[in-house]
């Protein structure tokens, strides 16, 4: 990794200066056409590596069958088509999440849809599961090979068509089969938690998760299933959705997706105001994502791998969810707040915190908080 300090210095001074001033789904736009350009020729993916990259033996992990060069992983929503499977991990991801993925194309919600809260650190999203289709998607990753692994966000298909409770399940089922019939990416997460789509979140009721995740068991596949839920899941709420997973085949959960609450202390009101729909990211959900992270592995210990999300801006961020139980980290928000380095030193920050606290792997950190807790008593 080369000169990270220089390079947090341009993002911040010269390159989001002009970003943020353009229209923040036309810079996604870009970024996800640049980032391809990028993956598609040998000397530029070596360059990528040589400026961000950074790998350490203590940052490794195997997860349910899965080696993780390191922890952090980019989230869902920023390579919804997966176009940037090739370059993502010289810039120094452990894995990624691609999609949501739905059983059919989908031009999402109308524009824009896409707004920055630049002083509450987060973005409002209103995209609506715009995605390409499992089909679509599949074509493409089928010439593909892959240099971290990948997680599969599948979603129903943001229209009337799939409201109905059968006729959703049948849609997560095609976009899940699709993948499995291709044998395309290593883990699925079921994503029950959109705040944006067509008819709600149906399956994020214990009683309807339960019919989807009694279909989902049925599609033959040995890879490991997450279900990831709301940042506004309390947690009666989370326990009655656990002793309906404990009944299925899930593995982990993603915790956690966006937020809906504006009345939320972090989100100035001022940044809000004139934005009607969406859900919003970032700084105002790392609490909420933490405290959700701690009450499931408290409760559950090592049943379920925990994929912290929501808020992560520093290795600090990072250290403190895998502290609470996460094994792994999923952002987007920071990284465009902060840069695409961010990766980089979140994994040299977390190999310094580690030893810091006479670790010498990820895999000792993970729920330490509580160890300590007791050791202190
Ligand atoms: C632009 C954008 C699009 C998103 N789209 C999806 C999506 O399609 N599926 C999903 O499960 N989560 C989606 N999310 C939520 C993120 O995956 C993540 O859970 C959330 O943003 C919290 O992480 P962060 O604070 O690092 O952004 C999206 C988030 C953003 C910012």
């Amino acid at each position: 990794m080369f000169a990270t300090r220089f390079q947090r210095w341009m993002y911040l001074y010269v390159a989001k200066p002009f970003f943020f001033q353009q229209d923040p789904e036309k810079v996604h736009d870009n970024m996800t056409r640049f980032g391809k350009m990028l993956g598609h020729y040998s000397f530029t993916r070596k360059a990528t590596s040589f400026l961000y990259q950074y790998k350490h033996p203590a940052l490794e992990q195997n997860i349910l069958g899965i080696h993780f060069s390191n922890p952090i992983g980019l989230t869902a929503g920023f390579d919804k088509d997966a176009h940037l499977t090739r370059i993502l991990p010289y810039v120094g991801f452990g894995f990624e999440e691609i999609g949501s993925v739905t059983g059919e194309p989908c031009l999402g919600n109308p524009k824009p849809r896409l707004w920055r809260l630049p002083k509450s650190k987060g973005l409002v999203v209103y995209y609506g599961l715009k995605n390409d289709g499992a089909e679509a998607i599949v074509a493409r990753l089928k010439k593909e090979t892959f240099g971290f692994p990948i997680g599969i966000s599948v979603a129903k298909t943001n229209n009337p068509s799939t409201v109905e409770t059968d006729a959703g399940i049948a849609d997560y089922i095609k976009a899940m089969k699709t993948f499995v019939e291709a044998d395309i990416g290593d883990y699925f997460t079921v994503n029950v938690s959109c705040p944006n789509a067509y008819g709600g979140e149906p399956f994020s009721t214990p009683e309807r998760l339960d019919l989807l995740l009694e279909a989902l068991d049925k599609v033959e596949t040995k890879k490991p299933i997450f279900v990831k839920l709301s940042a506004d899941t309390d947690f009666e709420k989370i326990d009655k959705m656990v002793e309906v997973t404990d009944r299925h085949r899930v593995h982990g959960f993603v915790l956690t997706n966006l937020t809906k609450n504006r009345q939320n202390p972090l989100i100035r009101p001022n940044e809000i105001a004139g934005i009607e729909k969406g859900g919003m990211s970032g700084k105002p959900i790392f609490d909420l994502s933490n405290h959700l992270i701690s009450h499931l592995y408290q409760s559950k210990g090592d049943r379920y791998v925990i994929m912290g999300s929501g808020g992560v801006f520093s290795a600090e961020d990072a250290y403190e969810k895998i502290c609470l139980g996460a094994s792994l980290i999923q952002l987007v928000t920071g990284m465009i707040f902060e840069g695409p380095q961010l990766i980089g030193e979140i994994n040299q920050g977390l190999v310094g915190l580690l030893e810091r606290d006479g670790f010498t792997s990820i895999h000792e950190a993970i729920g330490s908080r509580y160890q300590k807790k007791q050791e202190n008593i």
